[in-house]
């Protein structure tokens, strides 16, 4: 296991703050996990895993051990009459993986195509877009316990997935994935829960025209495109707010005063669009020095190049006390703080 010391960050976050790591150790086997545990206990410092670096705010040096995920590897692990498994190790950059499948001829992820990070960290916070969450073709899990100092698998029903949200949101420090197992349909159909994705394919429906998954997978791309910086030109870390779930009650005393919210129903509560939130606050397209608000989706918080985590911190806090004095709800942050 290569380590460096002093090593810089910046290649190693999407945001591009230039941070450093004491000790910066390369996982690229599985057996690098228990050791990279091991040493960073021997030596009592504290520990973190960054995968591609796509959902942090990194306002600090990072101490101690910072293990960088590269283990690779993919494969077809098992198949029944109706499903195929899919394994990939948690190094693997999720969007190339999602491009494998379907080349593979493995339709099912297309939905979640062009998400920055690694395969590891999709299930920490549930990763969704366009329709479709992890949770829903994720099978099950290796990772290993910290605590016990041993191999576990975990069920898609283990890690209690809603909402961006993991059991390994609660304890961060539990588990360290090793690989993930999809579970993907062989009877493909095109999931267009999405009004974007819907309109789109309204045609080619009612024309019952074929549609494949490299047709979703192109489509997701360019919606995405359009909305999103690529954050190897702009650095960002995707959306930077959660969408706030809020009780009927408290919509309805919104929806009276702001008639054109942007909201969906979700179980019994209803969930807003933070984007639009922060967009009638007046901050999308704002700069605040060397970092800002995105000028084509105000939920994506931009460093313009030049700028640190402390000042884009101080942005945030900014955006979440006016959207709470305008509308009265808290904007929770999505990406891992370190300070
Ligand atoms: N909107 C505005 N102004 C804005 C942005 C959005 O008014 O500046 C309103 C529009 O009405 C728009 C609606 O908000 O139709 C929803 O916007 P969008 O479809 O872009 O989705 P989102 O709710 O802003 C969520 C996810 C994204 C995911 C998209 C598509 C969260 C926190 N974000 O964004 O995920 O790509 O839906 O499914 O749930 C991410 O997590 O990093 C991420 C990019």
């Amino acid at each position: 296991m290569k380590i460096d010391l002093h090593a810089t960050l910046r290649a190693h976050n999407t945001f591009g703050f230039d941070v450093s790591a004491d000790y910066l150790a390369y996982l690229t086997e599985v057996s690098d996990i228990p050791l990279f545990i091991q040493k960073a206990e021997e030596q009592q410092a504290q520990w973190q895993i960054l995968g591609g670096g796509s959902n942090l705010v990194l306002a600090a040096d990072l101490q101690g051990y910072t293990g960088l995920m590269q283990i690779k590897g993919r494969h077809l692990l098992d198949q029944t009459d109706t499903h195929v498994f899919i394994e990939a190790m948690a190094g693997e950059d999720w969007h190339e993986f999602v491009t494998w499948t379907l080349e593979q001829g493995y339709g099912g992820l297309e939905n979640l195509a062009l998400i920055p990070g690694t395969v590891g960290a999709t299930p920490i916070q549930n990763i969704g877009a366009y329709g479709l969450e992890l949770s829903q073709v994720m099978d099950s899990l290796e990772a290993f316990d910290t605590q016990t100092k041993k191999w576990v698998q975990l069920t898609a029903a283990d890690c209690q997935f809603s909402y961006r949200y993991s059991i390994f949101k609660n304890d961060t420090k539990r588990y360290i994935v090793s690989s993930v197992c999809f579970k993907l349909p062989k009877l493909w159909q095109p999931n267009l829960t999405y009004a974007e994705l819907a309109k789109a394919f309204a045609e080619k429906i009612e024309k019952k025209q074929e549609i494949t998954p490299k047709d979703i997978f192109n489509k997701v791309c360019e919606i995405r495109s359009a909305k999103l910086p690529d954050p190897k030109i702009l650095g960002n870390s995707g959306s930077f707010f959660h969408n706030p779930i809020i009780s009927t009650v408290q919509y309805q005393k919104i929806k009276e005063r702001f008639p054109n919210v942007v909201a969906y129903p979700a179980e019994s509560d209803w969930k807003l669009a933070a984007g639009w939130l922060i967009e009638q606050c007046g901050f999308k397209g704002c700069r605040s020095g060397y970092v800002g608000v995105y000028d084509k989706q105000a939920l994506v918080l931009v460093n313009h190049g030049g700028g640190t985590g402390t000042e884009l911190l101080d942005l945030a806090q900014q955006i979440q006390n006016k959207v709470f004095d305008t509308f009265g709800v808290k904007l929770s942050i999505e990406p891992v703080i370190y300070s």
